[in-house]
């Protein structure tokens, strides 16, 4: 078993990232062979600054390592910094097809209604993703809900990459989703959107970096209805603000829907976001604190992803040697 995930260095970690994924990611150290990455060439498919994306790489590392993520038992390092990433994406471009990449829902939502104007990166951005993971034979990819397509694509670029060439080079990778954790974190303002960086109102989701009292703002400002919780929880599938709180209520505390439903049957939203609030600051507060400490030694985040990107080159080149064989630009 070889566990692989990443994260887009860009904003602040969220609520969604951490119940989706990193709280994942920490568990799954102490179960297997993990890399987490910084998803640096990623950030380049939207237009950015130069500097705020190298400070970005940074504060996205030490809110990985304040969350959990141990460099002793993962290797923990920046994307761009292990060139085999780029050079096995551009191999699998060749191997992807027009059609599959034209199915990804991703690119559709985040390239809107400027589709002519979006960079040719956006568009292949999955292709990159199949290669971070097939690089190193990953098993498990520990990612939300909104990542399965991609996963689903790098399994297609590999089986056809393995039958194409007549080789049994890359493991074909499973997406590994949900099971504790929340798949899919939503808005707190929108129970039709997921929870994102790129949503425009702050208020929408909750960050690592907020403090108490923007926590509990933001909890009391969710949007509810009027209804109180019903003790089943098939009642809350058609008021999707509720059953995002109560979701998020359940992955925190490490209970089910189920059960928090039963416990806070008959009771408004009121009462039951009093407690969510102080759920979520127990959770974030202890994160926040290191999250600081952290900062104050950049030197010390540099090193570790210095270390990180040697242990991981030392894994990537072989598969990329082989690769080269196999599409014969070697012998
Ligand atoms: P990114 O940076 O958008 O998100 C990182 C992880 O957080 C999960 N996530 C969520 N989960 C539940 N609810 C939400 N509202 C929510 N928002 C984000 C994402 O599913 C993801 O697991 N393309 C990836 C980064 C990437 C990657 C990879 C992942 C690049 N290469 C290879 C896995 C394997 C992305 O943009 O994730």
């Amino acid at each position: 078993m070889r566990v692989v995930s990443g994260i887009q260095p860009t904003g602040d970690l969220h609520l969604g990232n951490l119940l989706g994924a990193i709280l994942r990611w920490v568990r799954m150290q102490d179960e297997a062979e993990c890399l987490f990455f910084l998803a640096d060439l990623h950030a380049l498919t939207v237009d950015g600054d130069p500097t705020t994306l190298r400070a970005n790489v940074r504060e996205m590392a030490a809110a990985l390592l304040a969350s959990g993520i141990d460099p002793a038992k993962s290797i923990l390092f920046a994307q761009s910094q292990v060139r085999e990433h780029s050079e096995l994406a551009w191999i699998l471009q060749c191997v992807a097809r027009m059609g599959w990449l034209n199915r990804m829902t991703q690119f559709k939502d985040k390239s809107g209604k400027n589709k002519e104007g979006s960079s040719v990166g956006l568009f292949t951005y999955p292709v990159l993703q199949a290669a971070d993971v097939l690089l190193y034979n990953a098993t498990h990819v520990p990612v939300g809900d909104d990542q399965k397509q991609h996963i689903e694509l790098a399994r297609d670029i590999a089986l056809k990459f393995n039958n194409d060439f007549e080789v049994e080079l890359f493991t074909v990778p499973e997406p590994f989703i949900g099971g504790g954790t929340a798949a899919r974190v939503m808005s707190l303002r929108d129970g039709s959107a997921k929870m994102s960086k790129s949503d425009p109102s702050d208020m929408s989701r909750i960050n690592l970096t907020d403090s108490d009292e923007a926590i509990a703002q933001k909890v009391r400002k969710a949007r509810t209805d009027p209804d109180p919780i019903e003790a089943d929880p098939a009642g809350l599938d058609s008021r999707p603000e509720a059953k995002n709180l109560v979701g998020i209520y359940a992955a925190v505390t490490g209970s089910s829907v189920e059960a928090v439903a039963a416990q806070f049957a008959g009771q408004g939203f009121g009462t039951f976001k009093l407690a969510l609030a102080d759920a979520l600051i127990g959770l974030i507060a202890p994160l926040r604190t290191k999250l600081v400490e952290l900062r104050g030694d950049p030197a010390e985040i540099d090193r570790i992803l210095a270390a990180g990107a040697d242990k991981a080159r030392a894994l990537a080149a072989p598969t990329l040697a082989e690769a080269y064989r196999a599409v014969g630009l070697t012998t």
